[in-house]
């Protein structure tokens, strides 16, 4: 994990000092509502319905066990308790009082985080593969790249007010994509040549919200030194060309859907044509460096096989069940990586409690190399758990409430704060995703149902990824009233099928949508082949025989 060196740790501490500074004069008066204003977004601070929300910066989803512990007791001492994992890998704090807020980031400090560019108009947080470094199926680990991109996009001058937020998201795996790549600004596939050399496929343009577009690949190799003068070429042309004056259409997508990807990539070679060599193009010491901070922990050389799991696999039923489902294979022998899934009735996805936080990063420190990272998908993962340990870590979950064998299926669902934190929401959605897992709490159904992803918005700005859910339910408003929209087909899961969802139909009340749901699933089950998942029964079958059985009673 990369570890702060003594200049991350004097621009961090300044930075909070700042910060101080900012507040103490906001507070005495001496700074407008306005002008505080995108001095606490560029130190993550919204200013929401019930309380201010603070999004902390979580790089590429890695944690060290010191600063879980950390969060856990911000978010006792400052919060209610709980804290909110965000789909881009970060952590967000729903209650904190404007007035604290430079303590917390003086505590973030002291364990080297921070809440810089996780809100604004800049380059924000660089997410991955949660399985980053621990895969089988990687091109190689994608975690050195996106170090380098944090360093050289925190704080870089001339892009800290762009026209729009600015999302990189890079994904190394061949076979899967498990942080949603295409559908950001830009997304980064690493790749290697006809040589074996390492490189990148770009693609830009994607993102969802109100026009929800799937990137175009602008380069389908460029050699890995020329990243960041490549960046800078994109973010260049979209800083001076992009729309300052109507927010809806700010976006790079709609700038890259404008000109055309073609016309696009265009403008970005031109301009990389003069900067390709200049001081930012990335020397072979610099990438050795990044990559020895993502070495290999202390692994022990295991056999594959570990008696102690085959015995307890046969023993335990429920164990067996989070194993098939919680625990992938990891690229080591006798090692696995282990789903936390934080996913349970009563509770809004992603929250943890602070009593969680501590359990899980004690379960780094014993099982794990003092690490866990968070997921996309609104998880946790410990990537480096022995099979013979695996017994003792689901145990330990289960008692802390986060062991639900339910990873990728229906109820491991992708939830927005939606109507009872956001300012923005049209409708609440942690209940109807509450509602949904009350339904549906029968394992051996979710089971038999498969691979399933169902992802809630409260609006259309789709912070839940409601488009490329297989099943997306995003909140509307009709006429004062909250409704539900329902969109079937989207993914995001594979490399090359990421999908936008198409709208079933006319949207539901509230207290319908479980059931609606319910007949959707039904008619999944009564046409599915032989292991079909949804997805590719739905592709199979198509949306008509979905509208016409849902809608039948209507009609
Ligand atoms: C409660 C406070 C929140 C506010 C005010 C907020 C606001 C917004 C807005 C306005 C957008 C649309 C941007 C655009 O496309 O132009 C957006 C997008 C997004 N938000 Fe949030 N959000 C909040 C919470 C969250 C949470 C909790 C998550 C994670 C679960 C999240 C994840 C995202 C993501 C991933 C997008 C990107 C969609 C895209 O790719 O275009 N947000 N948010
Ligand atoms: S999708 Fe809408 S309601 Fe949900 S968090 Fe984003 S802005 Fe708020």
């Amino acid at each position: 994990m990369y570890v702060y060196d003594e200049y991350d740790h004097a621009i961090i501490q300044d930075r909070v000092k700042q910060y101080r500074d900012q507040t103490r004069r906001y507070f005495e008066g001496k700074l407008s509502e306005e002008e505080f204003l995108p001095l606490r977004l560029q130190n993550g601070l919204y200013v929401q319905r019930m309380a201010p929300m603070l999004r902390v910066a979580v790089p590429y989803g890695m944690l060290a066990s010191k600063q879980i512990r950390k969060l856990a007791e911000i978010a006792r001492k400052y919060d209610k308790g709980y804290a909110h994992f965000s789909t881009r890998q970060n952590l967000q704090f729903n209650w904190p009082e404007l007035a604290d807020v430079p303590d917390i980031l003086q505590e973030l400090a002291d364990v080297e985080m921070h809440a810089v560019q996780t809100s604004g108009n800049c380059i924000r947080n660089t997410t991955t593969d949660q399985f980053a470094g621990v895969c089988t199926g990687e091109v190689e680990d994608p975690r050195p790249y996106c170090e380098i991109i944090r360093q050289w996009s925190t704080f870089h001058p001339e892009f800290a007010f762009l026209p729009r937020k600015f999302k990189i998201a890079v994904n190394a795996n061949t076979e899967s994509d498990r942080s949603a790549t295409d559908v950001h600004d830009i997304s980064l596939h690493l790749v290697k040549n006809a040589e074996g050399k390492t490189g990148f496929r770009v693609v830009v343009g994607g993102g969802l919200g109100r026009t929800p577009i799937i990137g175009s690949a602008i380069r389908d190799y460029l050699p890995a030194e020329d990243l960041l003068t490549y960046l800078e070429a994109i973010i260049r042309v979209y800083n001076q060309k992009g729309n300052r004056l109507n927010k809806y259409k700010a976006r790079i997508k709609i700038l890259v859907k404008a000109l055309t990807p073609a016309k696009f990539a265009e403008l970005v070679e031109e301009e990389w044509s003069h900067i390709k060599d200049s001081d930012s193009k990335l020397t072979p010491e610099l990438l050795e460096k990044m990559k020895s901070y993502f070495t290999e922990p202390a692994y022990e050389a295991l056999e594959d096989n570990s008696p102690e799991f085959e015995a307890k696999l046969a023993e335990s039923k429920g164990f067996a069940n989070w194993v098939n489902r919680n625990v992938a294979q990891h690229k080591k022998p006798g090692y696995a990586i282990a789903t936390l899934s934080i996913k349970r009735p009563g509770h809004a996805p992603g929250d943890v409690t602070d009593v969680q936080l501590d359990k899980i990063a004690d379960l780094a420190d014993q099982y794990s190399f003092g690490e866990a990272r968070t997921t996309h998908e609104q998880n946790i993962v410990l990537a480096d758990v022995k099979k013979s340990d695996l017994f003792a870590v689901w145990e330990a979950a289960k008692e802390a409430g986060f062991a639900t064998p339910n990873l990728g299926l229906l109820t491991d669902m992708i939830c927005c704060p939606g109507g009872d934190y956001c300012a923005l929401a049209n409708a609440k959605s942690i209940p109807v995703a509450d509602e949904i897992m009350r339904r549906f709490d029968d394992l051996d159904y979710l089971h038999d149902l498969g691979d399933l992803d169902l992802n809630i918005s409260g609006c259309m700005n789709a912070c839940g990824h409601h488009h490329v859910g297989n099943i997306g339910i995003l909140g509307v408003d009709k006429k004062g009233e909250e409704f539900y929209q329902i969109s079937l087909g989207g993914d995001s899961g594979k490399l090359n099928t990421t999908a936008i969802g198409k709208i079933l139909g006319p949207s539901f009340k509230r207290d319908e949508v479980v059931d609606v749901l319910d007949k959707i699933l039904n008619i999944y089950v009564e046409n599915r082949q032989e292991d079909e998942l949804f997805i590719d029964t739905f592709k199979r079958i198509g949306m008509e025989v979905f509208k016409e059985r849902v809608y039948a009673k209507a009609n």
